[in-house]
C-alpha cells in the first residue's frame, strides 16, 4: 500500500497549499500536529485559515467528506458531520461570562443565532470577534424614562441591559454595567436592585410576602401572585390566612393560627368574626396602615395582642380564658365562663339544660347555643357583647 500513499501526495499536493512538508511522507499528508488541539496546526484551526471553505477538505476527503481518496471518512470522529454546530461549539463557549449565563440566557439574546452554519454574519467572510446583538430580554423597558439607551456592548462592558438592572431607574444596584471578562461582581441580590429598593421601607426586607413566587426578570414587577387581595395572603374566599405571609398553610403559625376559627366560627359559640374586630382592613393596597410598616400585621390594640405568649390579654369574648392563637380545641363550654359562673344569680351545679330557663335567647334546652340567621350571615345573643339575662 506504500504506493499508494505516495501517488496521493504528489496528487494532492499540487492542488492545495495545505501541507507543510511532512518529515515521513510515508505515514502522514498532514503536519503531525493535525489532531492536537493545542497545536497551530490542528486541522479545525488549519480550516479557519481556510476560511472555512470545506471544499479544501473535499478534494481528498471526498465530496461528501466521507473518505475519498484520502480514505479518512470525517463522520468518524464527527457522528453530527463537521459543519453541525456542536463540532466547532460543542456545549456552548466556556470565555468570558458564558458559563454563568449558561441554562438561563440563550444565545438569542446576545447573538443573532445562524440557522446553518454558512448562514451570512456567521463565520463565512466574518472573521472574529463574534458579534453581540441583544435580544428581547435586554431590551425590557417597564418605564421609558428609566432607560438611558439601548442595550449595547462595547469595550467589553454592557451598558443598558435591562436583566443586570440598569434600565431600573433609582432601584440601588451597584454594578448594573458588568464587564465580560472579568470576575462576576460582588454582592447577590444588589448588583442589580436594593434588597429593598429605596422606594421600599428599609426594613420591608421580607420579599416574599408582597413578591410571592415571581417571575424574576421578566420585564414585570410582579407584586402579589393576582391582582386581588389574596395576592399575597388568604386565597380567593377570604384574604385571611391561610395562606400567610410567608406560604405557611397550618394553624401552627403564628401568621395563620385561629383566623378560621374566628371567622368561620365552626364551633358554633357564635356567628363569624369580622376582620374588622383585630385589624384595620385596607380598601386597597396602598390604603394607610396596611403595608406602610414592616411585618408582622398590626392587630386592633385593645385586645392587647402578645406575639410571644400568642394570647389576647384583654379581649372579653374570652371572659378569663387565655387562649393560645396557634393551638387547637380550647372553645367548650366552660373553658370561658363557669357552667353555670360562680354569681348569685346561679346555684352551683345548675346543669347545661337549665340554662335555657333564663337565657333562652342564647341556648336551647338541651344546652347548644341558638343561631340565628342574621342579615349579614348568621348571629347569636352569644358573645356580642351583652349579657343576655332575665
Ligand atoms: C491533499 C489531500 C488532503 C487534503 C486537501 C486534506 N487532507 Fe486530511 N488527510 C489526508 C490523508 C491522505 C489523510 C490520511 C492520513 C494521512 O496520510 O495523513 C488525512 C487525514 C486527515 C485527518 C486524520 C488525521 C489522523 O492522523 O488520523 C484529519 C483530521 C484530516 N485529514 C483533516 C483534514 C481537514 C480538516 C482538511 C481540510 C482543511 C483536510 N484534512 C484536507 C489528505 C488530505
Ligand atoms: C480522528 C478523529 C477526527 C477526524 C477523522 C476528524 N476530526 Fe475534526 N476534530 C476532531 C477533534 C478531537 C476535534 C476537537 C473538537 C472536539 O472535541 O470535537 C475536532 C474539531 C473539528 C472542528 C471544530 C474546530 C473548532 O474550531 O472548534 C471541525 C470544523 C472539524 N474538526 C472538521 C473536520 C473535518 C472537515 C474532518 C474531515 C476532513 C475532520 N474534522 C476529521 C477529531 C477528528
Ligand atoms: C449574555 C450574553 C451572551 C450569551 C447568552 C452568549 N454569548 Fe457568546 N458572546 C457574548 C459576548 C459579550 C462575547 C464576546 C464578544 C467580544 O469579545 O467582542 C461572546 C463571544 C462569543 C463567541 C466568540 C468566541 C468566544 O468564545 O469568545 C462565540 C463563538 C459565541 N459567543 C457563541 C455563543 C453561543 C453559541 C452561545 C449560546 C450557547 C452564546 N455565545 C451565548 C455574549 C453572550
Ligand atoms: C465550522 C465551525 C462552526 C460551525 C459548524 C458553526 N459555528 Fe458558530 N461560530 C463559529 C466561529 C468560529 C464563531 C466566531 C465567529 C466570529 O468570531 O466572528 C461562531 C460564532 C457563533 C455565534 C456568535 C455570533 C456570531 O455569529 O458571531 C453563534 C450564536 C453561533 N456561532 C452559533 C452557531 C450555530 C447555531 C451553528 C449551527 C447552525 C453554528 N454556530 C455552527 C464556528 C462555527
Ligand atoms: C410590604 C410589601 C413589599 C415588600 C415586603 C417588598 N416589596 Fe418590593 N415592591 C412592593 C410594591 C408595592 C412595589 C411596586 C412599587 C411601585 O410600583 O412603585 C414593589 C416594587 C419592587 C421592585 C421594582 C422596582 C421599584 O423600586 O419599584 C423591586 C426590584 C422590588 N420591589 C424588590 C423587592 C425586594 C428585593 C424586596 C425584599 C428585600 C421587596 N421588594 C420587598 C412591595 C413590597
Ligand atoms: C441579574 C440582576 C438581578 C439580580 C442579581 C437580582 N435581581 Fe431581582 N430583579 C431584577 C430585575 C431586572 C427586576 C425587575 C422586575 C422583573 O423583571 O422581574 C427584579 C425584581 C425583583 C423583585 C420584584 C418582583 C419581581 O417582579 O420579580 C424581587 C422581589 C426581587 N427582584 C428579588 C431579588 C432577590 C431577593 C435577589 C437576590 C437573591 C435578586 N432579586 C437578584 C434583577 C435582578
Ligand atoms: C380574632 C382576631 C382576628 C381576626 C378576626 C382576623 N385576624 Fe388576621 N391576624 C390576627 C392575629 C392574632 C394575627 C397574627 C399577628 C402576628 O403575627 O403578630 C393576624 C395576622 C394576619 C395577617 C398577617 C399574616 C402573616 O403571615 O403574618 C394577615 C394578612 C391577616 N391577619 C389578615 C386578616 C384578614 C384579611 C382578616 C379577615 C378576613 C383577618 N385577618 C381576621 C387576628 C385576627
Ligand atoms: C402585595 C401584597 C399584599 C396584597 C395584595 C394585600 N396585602 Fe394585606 N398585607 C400584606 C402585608 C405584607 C401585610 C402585613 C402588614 C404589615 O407589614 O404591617 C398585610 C396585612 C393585612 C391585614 C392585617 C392588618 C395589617 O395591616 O397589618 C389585613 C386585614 C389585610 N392585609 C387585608 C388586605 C386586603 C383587604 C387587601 C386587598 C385590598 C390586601 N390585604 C392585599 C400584603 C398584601
Ligand atoms: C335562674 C336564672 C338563671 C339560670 C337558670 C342561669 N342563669 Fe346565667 N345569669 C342569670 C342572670 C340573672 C345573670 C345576670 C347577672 C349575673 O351576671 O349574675 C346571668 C348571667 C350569666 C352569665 C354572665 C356572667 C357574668 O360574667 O356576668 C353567664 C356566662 C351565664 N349567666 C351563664 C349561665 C349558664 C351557663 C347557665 C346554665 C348552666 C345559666 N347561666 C343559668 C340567670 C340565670
Ligand atoms: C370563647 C369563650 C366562650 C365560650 C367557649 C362559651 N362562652 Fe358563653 N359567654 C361568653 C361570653 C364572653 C359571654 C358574655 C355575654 C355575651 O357577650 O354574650 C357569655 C355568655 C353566656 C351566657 C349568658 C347569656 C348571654 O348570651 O349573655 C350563656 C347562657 C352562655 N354563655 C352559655 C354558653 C354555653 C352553653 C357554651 C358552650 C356551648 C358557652 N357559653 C361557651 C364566652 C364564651
Amino acid at each position: 500500500m506504500k504506493w499508494l500513499v505516495v501517488l496521493l501526495v504528489v496528487g494532492c499536493s499540487e492542488s492545495r497549499e495545505l501541507s507543510v512538508p511532512c518529515v515521513d511522507c510515508t505515514v502522514t499528508v498532514h503536519p503531525r500536529g493535525i489532531l492536537d488541539q493545542a497545536s497551530d496546526d490542528f486541522h479545525g484551526k488549519e480550516l479557519a485559515r481556510q476560511g472555512y471553505d470545506f471544499g479544501v477538505c473535499a478534494s481528498c476527503h471526498g465530496d461528501d467528506l466521507r473518505g475519498g481518496a484520502a480514505k479518512v471518512d470525517c463522520m468518524s470522529c464527527h457522528s453530527d458531520g463537521p459543519s453541525a454546530c456542536v463540532t466547532c461549539h460543542g456545549d456552548g463557549p466556556t470565555t468570558g461570562a458564558h458559563l454563568a449565563h449558561r441554562g438561563t440566557t440563550p444565545c438569542a439574546e446576545c447573538h443573532t443565532v445562524p440557522a446553518a452554519w454558512d448562514a451570512p454574519g456567521h463565520i463565512l467572510g466574518d472573521r472574529a470577534p463574534a458579534e453581540v446583538t441583544f435580544g428581547a430580554r435586554a431590551r425590557l423597558t417597564p418605564v421609558a424614562a428609566d432607560r438611558e439607551g439601548p442595550p449595547a456592548f462595547a469595550d467589553g462592558t454592557c451598558s443598558n441591559v435591562y436583566c443586570h438592572g440598569d434600565a431600573l431607574g433609582a432601584a440601588g444596584g451597584t454594578a448594573t454595567r458588568p464587564r465580560w471578562n472579568e470576575a462576576a461582581p460582588t454582592g447577590t441580590c444588589v448588583r442589580c436592585h436594593a434588597a429593598p429598593p429605596p422606594s421600599h421601607l428599609a426594613a420591608q426586607t421580607t420579599c416574599i410576602a408582597c413578591h410571592p413566587a415571581s417571575a424574576h426578570i421578566d420585564g414585570i414587577t410582579q407584586v402579589g401572585s393576582s391582582s386581588g387581595c389574596d395576592g399575597c395572603h388568604g386565597t380567593a374566599a377570604s384574604a385571611a390566612p391561610p395562606r400567610d405571609l410567608l406560604g405557611n398553610m397550618f394553624t401552627t403559625a403564628l401568621g395563620v393560627g385561629a383566623h378560621q376559627a374566628h371567622l368561620q366560627a365552626p364551633a358554633g359559640l357564635r356567628g363569624p368574626i369580622a376582620c374588622t374586630t383585630c385589624h384595620l382592613v385596607p380598601g386597597a393596597l396602598t390604603a394607610t396602615g396596611h403595608i406602610d410598616s414592616a411585618l408582622p400585621a398590626e392587630i386592633e390594640s385593645t385586645l392587647a395582642w402578645d406575639r410571644t405568649s400568642a394570647t389576647c390579654s384583654s379581649a372579653w369574648c374570652h371572659g378569663v380564658a387565655r387562649p393560645v392563637w396557634t393551638q387547637t380545641g380550647g372553645a367548650a363550654c366552660g373553658s370561658c365562663h363557669g357552667i353555670p359562673p360562680a354569681t348569685a344569680s346561679h346555684a352551683p351545679g345548675m346543669p347545661l339544660t337549665s340554662c335555657a330557663t333564663c337565657h333562652p335567647q342564647t341556648v336551647t334546652s338541651t344546652g347548644s347555643i341558638v343561631i340565628t340567621a342574621g342579615p349579614n350571615g348568621s348571629t347569636s345573643e352569644h358573645m356580642d357583647g351583652d349579657i343576655d339575662a332575665p
